[in-house]
């Protein structure tokens, strides 16, 4: 009898402690989340989730810091106006039709709102246009990587037959040839002379001058205590704990600018593109993408490499089921290609709140819609 009675207490117990975790599963209630996160000092916050492989180097959110220009490109407002106007120019481009802004549309988020891009004749692309909001912040550039500075970066779509299909040094001649843009190379490097090397050092200039402004999150983290509402800050401890975000959606721009493989290589099949691999050439970096930024996330529909994903919802569901699965079938079970989902994916157990909060906190990360009125151009 003493037995049976002791072993319900044990099960009372039990049922006690689950329902204690589950309901909060990190022992904060709401009201203490809002004095830690909005204390102003980052070591108050609850301690992130990190696996092993994201440890090493690991910086959490948080403000942006002040831009740095690199000491060969020093900004200068002249440097940045003129940029700005090449950046909108048409004339960089063979047909004259394509500009830099026709794909990174300061209206649609500094993108071009389509699943993958369309340039040149209306060639179609293979991959989503990211937005240039903070830019200036990214270590490497593309979805893979391929270009290690803004600088370098530049000559990519100009050059891109299905971007703006042109030669740099032809992109340049076109330039020369427009009188009205001497005074404004003169003003921004000292003489009028029209070089490859100063419309990329502009046009770099003009992209890491593009900085949002305190979203909601910064304000909130910065001691603006109502800034955020309840399912936004529970979003954003959800993000840094339970549903793994933060492992690589790092630093203050929300990338800690690494490359993962979540699943969505299509190895093998019409779409499949290998990513990272590209690069390297390194099996293990097959299928992988640079982590991108969140900031401003929502403005940036579709998502993902692919544009595959519409709605910031569709993602953080995909997240909760762990992502895709991709499995060798045939042959592919020995190829040493096979891409391998990173292991940082797993299914979250998130509840349909949770899901729904994730969300909220996303949309906090936006500022106001960052628009720009295209500049008159030199003629
Ligand atoms: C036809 C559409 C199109 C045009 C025109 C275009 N881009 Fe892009 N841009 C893209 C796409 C698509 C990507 C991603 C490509 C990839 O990762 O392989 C991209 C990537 C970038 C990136 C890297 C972003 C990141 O997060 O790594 C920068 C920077 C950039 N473009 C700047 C420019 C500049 C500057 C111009 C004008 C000289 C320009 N783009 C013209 C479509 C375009
Ligand atoms: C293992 C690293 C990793 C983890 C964990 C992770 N992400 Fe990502 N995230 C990425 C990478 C890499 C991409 C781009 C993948 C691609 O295009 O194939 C991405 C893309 C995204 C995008 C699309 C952004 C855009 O501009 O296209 C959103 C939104 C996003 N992640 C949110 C989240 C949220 C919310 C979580 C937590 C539930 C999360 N991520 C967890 C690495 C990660």
């Amino acid at each position: 009898m003493k037995d049976r009675y002791l072993a319900f207490l044990a099960i009372i117990g039990a049922v006690c402690l689950l329902s204690y975790t589950s309901g909060d599963p990190t022992g904060y209630t709401i009201e203490e989340l809002r004095t830690l996160y909005s204390s102003g000092d980052q070591s108050k916050w609850p301690a992130p989730h990190l696996f092993a492989e994201a440890k090493e180097g690991f910086q959490d959110i948080g403000p942006l810091s002040k831009m740095i220009f690199p000491d060969d490109n020093p900004y200068s407002e002249d440097k940045m106006e003129l940029g700005k106007m090449l950046f909108f120019d048409p004339r960089l481009s063979k047909s004259g039709q394509i500009s830099c802004a026709n794909c990174h549309n300061p209206e649609i988020g500094w993108s071009d709102g389509s699943r993958v891009s369309f340039g040149h004749d209306r060639q179609t692309g293979v991959r989503n246009a990211p937005t240039l909001v903070n830019i200036g912040y990214a270590k490497t550039f593309f979805w893979d990587g391929r270009a290690a500075t803004l600088e370098e970066q530049v000559k990519g779509p100009i050059e891109n037959p299905v971007e703006m299909n042109f030669h740099m040094a032809l992109a340049t001649k076109n330039i020369k040839k427009i009188k009205g843009y001497k005074p404004f190379f003169e003003k921004a490097f000292g003489n009028g002379d029209v070089t490859e090397e100063k419309i990329t050092k502009a046009i770099a200039t003009f992209e890491r001058s593009l900085i949002s402004p305190p979203s909601k999150f910064d304000k909130f983290v910065s001691g603006k205590k109502d800034a955020l509402n309840d399912a936004e800050l529970n979003g954003l401890h959800l993000f840094r704990t339970k549903a793994n975000c933060i492992n690589c959606h790092n630093t203050p721009y929300f990338s800690d600018q690494k490359f993962h493989n979540l699943g969505l290589t299509y190895y093998g099949r019409k779409y499949e593109d290998p990513g990272r691999y590209v690069v390297t050439q390194k099996n293990e970096d097959v299928g992988k993408f640079k982590t991108p930024t969140l900031r401003e996330v929502s403005e940036n529909k579709p998502y993902m490499h692919n544009g595959l994903f519409p709605e910031l919802a569709n993602i953080v569901m995909m997240y909760n089921a762990g992502m895709g699965r991709e499995t060798p079938k045939g042959d592919q079970v020995n190829d040493p290609k096979f891409p391998h989902k990173s292991d940082m994916i797993e299914k979250l157990n998130l509840t349909d709140d949770e899901v729904f909060d994730l969300v909220a906190f996303l949309k906090s990360l936006n500022s106001y819609k960052y628009k720009m009125r295209p500049p008159e151009l030199a003629r």
